[in-house]
């Protein structure tokens, strides 16, 4: 399986998740690529395989400003995504009480807008917990990993 990781973040963390996950998934039967959102567009979803959302939250609840091209782009051109499934690995601050994980939240409901399915639940790592998001990747993205061998053998 063809597993396409995109990242949305500001000072580098979401981005050190998704290296730790693509070595975690990367085992010769999946193959992963990690692509930073800057500069994407809906188009990427048209890619083969299933897509790992990886994004930080920042401003008042805004996805990272390298996420925003991407965001604003499937809000404007609103692409059928039916066929596209997706996991959220959401990054945030809970000190931000009012719009805690919001960049994986606006990401999870859009893409549910456009049709596409979320495998398994969204994931919200909290920067004032004291927990390093890379470590709970790591495990979170080999669970996530199962949900989406179960969904694929049962949609066969
Ligand atoms: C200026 C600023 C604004 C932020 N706003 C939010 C927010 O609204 N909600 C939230 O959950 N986290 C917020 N955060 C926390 C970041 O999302 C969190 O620290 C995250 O781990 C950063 O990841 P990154 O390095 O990949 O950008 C904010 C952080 C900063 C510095």
């Amino acid at each position: 399986m063809k597993i396409s990781i995109l990242v949305g973040t500001m000072t580098g963390t979401a981005q050190l998740c998704a290296q730790e996950m693509e070595l975690a998934l990367d085992d010769g039967d999946n193959r992963v690529e990690t692509l930073l959102m800057d500069r994407l567009d809906s188009s990427v979803f048209s890619r083969e395989g299933v897509f790992l959302i990886c994004t930080s939250t920042y401003g008042q609840g805004d996805v990272p400003d390298n996420a925003k091209a991407l965001y604003d782009d499937l809000r404007a051109k609103r692409p059928n995504l039916s066929g596209v499934r997706y996991g959220v690995f959401g990054l945030g601050d809970r000190t931000y009480a009012e719009t805690f994980n919001f960049g994986g939240k606006r990401f999870d409901d859009i893409l549910t807008e456009l049709g596409a399915t979320r495998i398994g639940e969204r994931h919200r790592h909290d920067a004032s917990s004291g927990v390093l998001p890379e470590e709970t990747a790591l495990e979170w993205c080999q669970q996530w990993l199962g949900l989406i061998a179960e969904a694929t053998s049962s949609s066969r």
